[in-house]
């Protein structure tokens, strides 16, 4: 039996199906990318149980004491680093913990970052305008609202919010600095574009716009997933959730991209970049939450889930670097699904 499960206040979003697309297995090896409570985290060990390993990393110090406390039980099969993910090859190298069977990236915010944490990323509560994952980097939303030149805090509002009036928030906001608390933004928001009148508070758009410039969130994302790939093991799954449209583009993109083959601009006669496909689309479309789900967790409505796996290499384009690999990796019994171990006993039987 596996330990049970203590309570968070975070609710993990898809969870049956983020299980389901990492295709978790009993002695597994997995990293969760944004830890956050451990909510996928548990359900992920326990699934892996007996043998299944778990790096969890996050930004947020407060999100690994969190995991911490609600992964105790398997405390023997966990590894939590408060670090970025940008450093996530990094620390997989460091703690020797690849190759691995699926990656993890749950995008974004905790409900514990969002509810009442002082940490101003949310404008339903009076706080420092501050909006970074780790507290020890050196730039917050303030400093970017009170220094940045007008031209700036617009093309930022309009490229990280998607907000259609963002000349008029930059304007004001420039008029009315220096602004130190979310609510004083909030309130400066709703006077230059008017207050709300659907479901979604106008200050929405320029709250995510100034965590993800905060945060360098698209960035930091891009890189991650470059290195994400290299860490997965073949037939690794790769799964990510995303909350906006500018991270789901990116995530789509780069699955789509990987999973070409070539890449020369259509007009070129003869392929010269030599890429190969390295990620197969195991969903062709994004997965979203059920009607129930987003109804029981409302924070779950704007979710997208994409997952691609890690192509096992066909044998005209095995090099001899990814033959040393899977040679390892069979000889680790990293895999245990017949399905692959038979594929990797056919490559080897061709090379
Ligand atoms: C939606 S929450 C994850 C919730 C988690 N899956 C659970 O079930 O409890 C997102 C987490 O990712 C973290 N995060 C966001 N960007 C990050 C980054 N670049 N590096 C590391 N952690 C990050 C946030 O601090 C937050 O704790």
């Amino acid at each position: 039996m596996s330990p049970s499960k203590p309570r968070s206040n975070h609710v993990p979003v898809m969870l049956g199906e983020t299980m389901e697309a990492l295709a978790v297995q009993p002695g597994g090896r997995y990293v969760d990318c944004t830890v956050g409570g451990g909510g996928h985290a548990l359900e992920i060990l326990e699934r892996s149980f007996p043998g299944g390993q778990l790096l969890g990393m996050d930004a947020d110090p407060e999100a690994i004491k969190a995991a911490q406390k609600k992964l105790e039980a398997h405390r023997d099969s966990v590894l939590l680093v408060n670090d970025n993910f940008v450093n996530l090859q990094v620390n997989c190298i460091k703690y020797d913990f690849f190759p691995v069977h699926g990656i993890l990236f749950d995008l974004g915010l905790s409900s514990m970052q969002l509810n009442g944490s002082g940490r101003g990323f949310s404008f339903q509560h009076d706080a420092p305008l501050d909006m970074r994952f780790n507290p020890g980097q050196e730039v917050t939303a303030a400093d970017i609202v009170n220094t940045s030149p007008e031209a700036e805090l617009a093309r930022l509002i309009r490229t990280y919010g998607e907000e259609r009036r963002h000349r008029q928030i930059a304007r004001l906001v420039v008029r009315e600095r220096p602004i130190t608390s979310t609510l004083h933004l909030a309130r400066i928001v709703e006077k230059a574009v008017g207050r709300r009148t659907g479901k979604i508070h106008p200050a929405t758009q320029t709250f995510q716009a100034l965590r993800i410039a905060v945060n360098l969130e698209l960035e930091n994302l891009e890189l991650a997933l470059k290195q994400a790939i290299e860490l997965l093991g073949f037939e690794g799954r790769l799964v990510v959730i995303s909350y906006h449209s500018l991270e789901d583009r990116i995530v789509k993109r780069f699955m789509q991209q990987e999973a070409r083959g070539c890449i020369c601009p259509p007009a070129t006669p003869v392929c010269v970049c030599g890429h190969k496909p390295r990620l197969k689309l195991i969903r062709r479309h994004v997965i979203m939450p059920s009607g129930d789900e987003v109804r029981a967790n409302p924070r779950s409505r704007s979710a997208k889930l994409r997952v691609a796996e890690r192509l096992l290499p066909q044998e005209d384009c095995l090099a001899s670097e990814e033959l040393e690999i899977l040679w390892a990796e069979t000889k680790a019994r990293a895999w245990r699904r017949p399905a692959l171990l038979r594929k990797l006993q056919m490559v080897f039987a061709m090379a």
